[in-house]
């Protein structure tokens, strides 16, 4: 006989507990929203997954000032700005002076632990290694789904909201009916090779590098461990690549008549990071509620990913509060095209700056000195750096 659930009765459901929802889920307690949070992975997994770095200003506040440990202002570093490289030669760009803002660097794996932290201090029901296997009735103002945990315990969860956090190959999002669903995607005929070494900082600024060998970034995690990337082939095998042939790759695509190195060091994490642009449409069906990856994947360079999943969760939780508090779903109603808006901004942002700054393997000649012919448009005008400086920093959330 199939197992009987045990029932969860809550406000809101939060499938998936990455930065997203537990943002989503910190913010609703605080304003007294009772909300669970399912999540399929365990808390060390996500905390050794690596991904991007840069937090725009505001996603900052958004940690801070809700009472998130400000391990972020204490170990994030600010930069106030970045470092485009054409044709051997660096292009400062400075945020601050160019448009008044700057940006942290601190490593999403460490916003993860952060608002894990607070949600456990502040008693938050966050289960980890639970799988959701159903999700019912969200055309109903009753929508449910049902997980296992650990155990194999089955539960069903009945909430008011549901809300799909679970990342780019979202479950909540596959339950969206054909009827009701657009989806827009680009692939790219390439993908970011990534390291962590054990070396000091190469330079004050991340530097962003178009060469003709391709793409890379030069990025940071502390005085003492750097984050670089490269762009590679989609199936490129770790294993092929050893400490020697990552340096010289990495140093021939920074290289130029100034001479430029890279200091180098032991090399402790290798990954080969697939992206693609991807929207869903509409970010909402019923009760259910679409945010961060689940909803939107950009390619990762400019490092809108979370910034932009935060916005999403702004934007969310102050309809949901509206909704909590007055009955009223008009904001809920506006959600998908609210966050809509942003997502095709950062969508443009994202694609340009990948498409300007790599050169596929087979890149037609005019399209490579295509791209440099922007790289020189952008850099060489005060409009071109601010336009740039704008979309890093981010736009402010609505
Ligand atoms: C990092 C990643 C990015 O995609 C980017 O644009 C900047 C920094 C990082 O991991 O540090």
């Amino acid at each position: 006989m199939a197992q009987a659930a045990r029932i969860l009765k809550t406000k809101v459901g939060i499938i998936g507990g990455g930065p997203a929802g537990l943002m989503l889920s910190h913010l609703l307690s605080k304003s007294g929203i009772e909300n669970i949070v399912i999540e399929m992975r365990d808390h060390e997994t996500i905390s050794n997954t690596h991904r991007a770095g840069i937090l725009e200003a505001q996603a900052v506040s958004m940690l801070t000032d809700s009472g998130v440990e400000g391990r972020v202002l204490t170990h994030g570093d600010e930069h106030a700005g970045i470092d485009l490289r054409f044709n051997g030669e660096s292009h400062p760009l400075d945020f601050r002076e160019l448009v008044d803002a700057t940006v942290t660097l601190y490593a999403q794996n460490e916003v993860f632990v952060d608002l894990a932290a607070a949600r456990a201090r502040d008693n938050g029901d966050v289960r980890f290694n639970c799988e959701v296997t159903e999700i019912l009735d969200v055309e109903t103002s009753t929508p449910k789904f049902r997980f296992t945990d650990a155990e194999g315990t089955l539960f069903e969860v009945h909430a008011d909201v549901i809300v799909g956090a679970d990342g780019s190959r979202s479950f909540a999002r596959r339950q969206m009916p054909d009827s009701v669903k657009q989806d827009f995607k680009v692939t790219y005929p390439f993908a970011w090779f990534g390291i962590l070494t054990e070396a000091p900082k190469s330079s004050p600024e991340l530097i962003y590098a178009n060469s003709p060998h391709g793409f890379a970034l030069i990025s940071q995690r502390s005085e003492t461990v750097q984050r670089m990337y490269f762009q590679c082939d989609p199936n490129e095998n770790v294993d092929d690549w050893s400490e020697d042939r990552i340096w010289s790759e990495l140093n021939q695509r920074v290289a130029g008549p100034d001479g430029f190195e890279l200091k180098t060091g032991p090399i402790f994490d290798k990954t080969v990071l697939g992206f693609r642009s991807f929207v869903r449409q509409p970010l909402s069906h019923g009760r259910m509620f679409l945010i961060g990856d689940a909803g939107h994947t950009v390619p990762p360079t400019g490092a809108k990913g979370l910034n932009l999943a935060f916005a999403d969760v702004k934007v969310l939780f102050e309809a949901l509060d509206s909704f909590f508090s007055t009955g009223s779903g008009k904001l809920l109603g506006g959600y998908s095209d609210l966050a809509l808006k942003r997502v095709w901004k950062a969508q443009n942002f994202s694609y340009w700056m990948t498409s300007m700054l790599h050169t596929p393997v087979d890149a037609d000649p005019f399209m490579a000195q295509r791209a440099l012919g922007e790289l020189e448009t952008v850099t060489s005008s005060r409009y071109g750096q601010q336009y740039l400086a704008e979309s890093y920093t981010g736009w402010p959330h609505s």
